[in-house]
């Protein structure tokens, strides 16, 4: 690890790296922040070309879900998790994440890990063998299942009231919108779209997959090349991070950017050159918040009637950041940085602080 790697900006509570002795199963723990309560976060399986990498990789993503929790308004803090993809996980997978699963008893509740990016609910039954600290496992063995349908419904709401609120659309007839990357999330999204009347149009790296979400609902599939800068009214983000960089800025059609990707703007300068040229990016970690309430209140065993309080909470909230936006030209990502900071600083989510969550 080179001196200059971890620096101030990634100072969090706890880093543990390991490597299982008898599985080979390579990985990191950031826990960033309990401030709030036990660090949450997903579990990522990633083929990192290095051990700085993955470390610094757990750090980022862990800090990022502090922000993330706080401002979801969940006695959660921050924290993640990552695996090296060594091509090895095949036959291995399940002891694999049995040995994730007693590094996370380890840390005893002070880190709670769900599904991410390159794991499964199949995942966290193996992890579940080993600890209690884990969500989002298959609905029909006790868990609350895949998260998608909630970050779909939060993504549907943000883009909905960027809608009224930057183009005063009363509904989302004839709105076009452009859905690129139609996974699990993507694909859903598209199904809420389209019911309420918007003309959706689609691009995924998998083309079979964009054509048949197309069909299913009514959409029309496009070209992944040039989608970004489609003469679309919103353009919502559904595949990976990063998607959208500097150069591209200029030839964004769309007015709104709102999706479900995590770090869809390679950086913070795109966010500021978006705003120069009038286009209102929603931030990720607002508009996709309804994933993480679902495995957040699972976590923290609330029930189906109180995670609904906080996904409409939830949405309120983004409302009231995208009017407060407008009303003083203020960037919607400064102000929900803003807002969670001030969780985080006040130690509160929705009233209550640190306390074990009450995992079955
Ligand atoms: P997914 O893996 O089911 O779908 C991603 C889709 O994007 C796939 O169809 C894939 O072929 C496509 N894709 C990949 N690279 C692409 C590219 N360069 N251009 C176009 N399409 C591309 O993933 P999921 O679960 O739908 O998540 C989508 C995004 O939302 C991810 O960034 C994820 O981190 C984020 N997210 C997902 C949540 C969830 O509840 N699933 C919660 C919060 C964030």
């Amino acid at each position: 690890m080179t001196a200059g790697v971890i620096g101030s900006e990634f100072r969090h509570e706890r880093l543990t790296v390991f490597s299982d002795r008898e599985t080979g199963a390579t990985g990191a723990i950031a826990v960033d922040s309990t401030a709030l309560g036990p660090a949450m976060g997903g579990l990522r399986l990633f083929a990192y070309a290095s051990l700085d990498e993955l470390i610094v990789d757990a750090l980022r993503l862990a800090r990022a879900m502090s922000f993330k929790n706080a401002a979801a308004g969940l006695e959660l803090g921050g924290g993640k998790a990552v695996l090296l993809d060594d091509g090895r996980w095949g036959d291995l997978r399940e002891e694999r994440m049995r040995a994730v699963g007693r590094q996370i008893e380890a840390l005893a509740g002070e880190y709670i890990t769900a599904e991410d990016v390159g794991t499964s609910p199949g995942d966290m039954q193996a992890i579940a063998a080993e600890t209690a600290y884990v969500a989002g496992r298959p609905a029909d063995l006790g868990g609350r299942g895949d998260p998608s349908p909630y970050t779909a419904r939060t993504v549907f709401a943000a883009i909905a009231a960027a809608a009224r609120i930057e183009l005063r659309r009363t509904d989302l007839e004839g709105l076009r919108v452009g859905v690129q990357g139609v996974g699990n999330v993507g694909g859903r999204l598209v199904a809420l779209l389209t019911e309420a009347g918007a003309e959706v149009f689609v691009a995924d790296l998998d083309e079979v997959r964009a054509e048949a979400v197309a069909a299913a609902y009514g959409a029309t599939a496009l070209p992944l090349d040039g989608f970004l800068w489609g003469e679309f009214d919103v353009l919502a983000p559904c595949a990976l991070g990063g998607a959208i960089g500097l150069d591209d800025v200029d030839r964004i059609g769309a007015r709104i950017i709102a999706g479900a990707a995590n770090n869809p703007l390679a950086d913070r300068d795109v966010g500021v050159a978006l705003a120069r040229r009038g286009v209102l990016y929603v931030p990720d970690f607002i508009a996709n918040s309804g994933g993480i309430i679902h495995v957040g209140s699972e976590a923290l065993g609330l029930d189906a009637a109180v995670t609904e309080v906080r996904l409409e909470a939830s949405i309120d909230r983004l409302e009231r950041i995208l009017t407060e936006a407008r009303d003083t030209g203020r960037l919607p990502l400064e102000l929900a940085e803003q807002h969670a900071e001030t969780v985080l600083r006040e130690g509160r989510g929705n009233g209550a602080s640190r306390r074990s969550p009450q995992l079955s």
